[in-house]
C-alpha cells in the first residue's frame, strides 16, 4: 500500500460520520412517503421492529468485518471469509457506484430549491406560482440538471479527496450538529401548529388492518437502505475504527440517531400537511412531491408555518447536508476499493471514481425529460420493460435495481458470511471486550445474525424474484 491507512480521530468522529452516512434522503425523502402510503401507525411499528431485529445486528456485523481486517469491502470480505467472497464486495462496490450516480441528482434538487426559496424569502413569493410546475420545469431542464448534479458531485469529491480524517470526519463533525439544530428548530415550530396532534396520531397509532405482507417487506427493505447496509459501506467505515472503540455501543448510537431523525422528519412533514388540510393531494405527487412540491408550497402559504419563508431555505440546507454526508460515504466505498485493491493514491483514485460515476449521473440527470434516450427507456424495444418492471427512465431503472436486487442480495450474503462462515471466536473477539455495554448479549446477536436476519432478507429476495414486489 502506498500510504498509511487513515483512522477516525475519535469514537465521536466515527459515530458522526457513520450517522451522517445513514441519515440521508432515505430519512427525509423515502421514509415519510412510504409511511404515508402505508397509512402510518402499524407500518412505523413494523419498521422499528425491522430496525432492531435486522438492521442493528447487521450493522454490527458489517462494522466488525471492517475493523477486523482493516480493509474496505472487497479486501475485507476476502480476508474475513474467503477469496470467493471478494465478489460480494465487488457487488457492493457496484451498488455504491449505481446508487451514488442517481442519488446525486436528487441531492442537486435540494440546491435548486434552496436557491429558489431563498429568492422568495427575499423577494416575496410570486402570487399564483404552481410548485408542481416549478418542479417539473427544473427537472426537465437537462442543462440545469447536469449543472446541479455536477455541483453536488464536485462537493462530494472535494470531501473524499482529503481522506478519512481531514475530509469525511471533519465535514461530518461540522455538518451533523448543524443538521440536528435545523431539525430541532423545525420540530419546535411544528409543535405550535394545528396539525401536530393529527400528525402524531397518524404516525404512532397502529391500526393493523391496514397492513399487508407487502408493507412488512417494504419496511424491511427500507431498514437496509436507511442504515446504509448491504453494500459494504459500513464495512468500509468500520475499517477505520480504532481497536479500543466499542462496535456495539457505536452501532447502538448510529441506529438510534438514524431512527429518531427519520421519525422527527416525518412528524414535521405530516404536521405541515395536516395543518394545511392537504392530505388528499399528497398521494398524487408521489415520493418526490412531498419534499419538493407540497412542502415548499406550504412554507409560503399564509398562516400555516410560522416564519415559513425563512424556514423554507433552511429546510433545503438540511436536505443538502443530509445528502452530502451520504454521498461522501458512497464515494468512499468505491474509492477505498480502488485505493486498497489497486494501490492507487487517494487523490487520483477519488478524481477517477468521481468522474466515472458522474458519467452515469448525467444519464440520471436527463431522466426527467431532459433527454429522450434517458427518460423513456420503456419505449417499445427498449430494455426498461423487459428487465425493470416497466420503469421508464434510467433513474427509475437504477433505483429499481439497487433497491430490489443489489441491497437485499448483498445484505443476505453479508449476514450469511458473518453468521455461518466466520467462526464464533472471530466475531466474538470484535464485539465483546471491556467496553461492551451491559445490554448486549453475544449469544443473542449470534442467534439473530444466523437465523433471523438471513430469513428476513431471504424473504425480500423471494418476494422480488417470485412475486414481483417492487421496493423502488
Ligand atoms: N442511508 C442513506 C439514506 O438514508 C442511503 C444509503 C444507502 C447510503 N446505502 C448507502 C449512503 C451507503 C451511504 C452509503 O439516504
Amino acid at each position: 500500500m502506498t500510504e498509511q491507512r487513515g483512522n477516525w480521530t475519535s469514537s465521536a468522529g466515527f459515530i458522526l460520520a457513520a450517522t451522517g452516512s445513514a441519515i440521508g434522503l432515505g430519512n427525509l425523502w423515502k421514509f415519510p412517503f412510504i409511511t404515508w402510503e402505508n397509512n402510518g401507525g402499524a407500518f412505523v411499528l413494523v419498521y422499528l421492529v425491522c430496525i432492531a431485529a435486522v438492521g442493528l445486528p447487521i450493522m454490527m456485523a458489517e462494522l466488525l468485518i471492517g475493523r477486523k481486517t482493516q480493509k474496505s469491502a472487497v479486501g475485507a470480505l476476502k480476508e474475513a471469509v474467503g477469496p470467493a467472497w471478494g465478489l460480494v464486495g465487488l457487488w457492493g462496490v457496484l451498488c455504491g457506484f449505481t446508487l451514488l450516480s442517481y442519488y446525486t441528482v436528487i441531492a442537486g434538487w435540494s440546491l435548486y430549491f434552496f436557491a429558489k426559496t431563498a429568492g422568495w424569502m427575499v423577494g416575496g413569493f410570486p402570487a399564483g406560482t404552481s410548485l408542481g410546475q416549478v418542479f417539473t420545469e427544473q427537472s426537465a431542464n437537462g442543462g440545469l440538471q447536469i449543472a446541479l448534479s455536477l455541483g453536488f458531485s464536485v462537493a462530494t469529491v472535494s470531501v473524499v479527496y482529503f481522506g478519512v480524517q481531514k475530509g469525511i470526519e471533519k465535514i461530518a463533525r461540522l455538518f451533523l450538529p448543524v443538521l440536528f439544530l435545523i431539525l430541532a428548530l423545525l420540530f419546535t415550530v411544528s409543535f405550535a401548529m394545528d396539525g401536530s396532534r393529527e400528525a402524531l396520531t397518524f404516525i404512532f397509532r397502529p391500526s393493523f388492518n391496514e397492513l399487508d405482507g407487502g408493507s412488512v417487506l417494504e419496511a424491511l427493505g427500507h431498514a437496509f437502505f436507511t442504515l446504509s447496509l448491504g453494500m459494504g459501506a459500513m464495512i468500509t467505515y468500520g475499517s477505520y475504527i480504532a481497536r479500543n472503540q466499542s462496535i456495539v455501543k457505536a452501532s447502538g448510537v448510529i441506529v438510534l440517531l438514524d431512527t429518531v431523525i427519520a421519525l422527527v422528519a416525518t412528524v414535521i412533514m405530516f404536521t405541515v400537511i395536516f395543518t394545511a388540510g392537504m392530505q388528499d393531494q399528497v398521494g398524487d405527487t408521489g415520493t418526490v412531491g412531498m419534499l419538493f412540491i407540497s412542502l415548499p408550497q406550504l412554507f409560503f402559504a399564509e398562516g400555516i408555518v410560522p416564519g415559513g419563508s425563512f424556514l423554507a431555505p433552511l429546510f433545503y440546507v438540511l436536505v443538502a447536508l443530509a445528502a452530502l454526508t451520504s454521498t461522501m460515504s458512497l464515494l468512499e466505498v468505491v474509492t477505498s476499493y480502488i485505493i486498497d485493491e489497486h494501490e492507487i493514491e487517494r487523490g487520483k483514485a477519488t478524481l477517477a471514481c468521481g468522474s466515472v460515476v458522474f458519467l452515469f449521473t448525467i444519464l440520471a440527470a436527463l431522466s426527467f425529460g431532459g433527454a429522450d434516450f434517458a427518460s423513456n427507456l420503456s419505449a417499445p424495444g427498449r430494455i426498461g420493460n423487459l428487465l425493470f418492471a416497466g420503469k421508464t427512465s434510467w433513474f427509475g431503472m437504477a433505483d429499481h435495481f439497487v433497491s430490489n436486487w443489489m441491497l437485499p442480495t448483498g445484505g443476505l450474503a453479508i449476514t450469511v458470511a458473518a453468521g455461518w462462515f466466520m467462526t464464533r471466536e472471530s466475531t466474538e473477539s470484535e464485539l465483546v471486550d471491556e467496553t461492551v455495554p451491559g445490554w448486549f448479549s453475544y449469544d443473542t446477536w449470534r442467534f439473530f445474525i444466523r437465523y433471523i436476519s438471513p430469513a428476513a432478507v431471504a424473504a425480500i429476495v423471494v418476494a422480488v424474484l417470485f412475486f414481483g414486489v417492487d421496493f423502488s
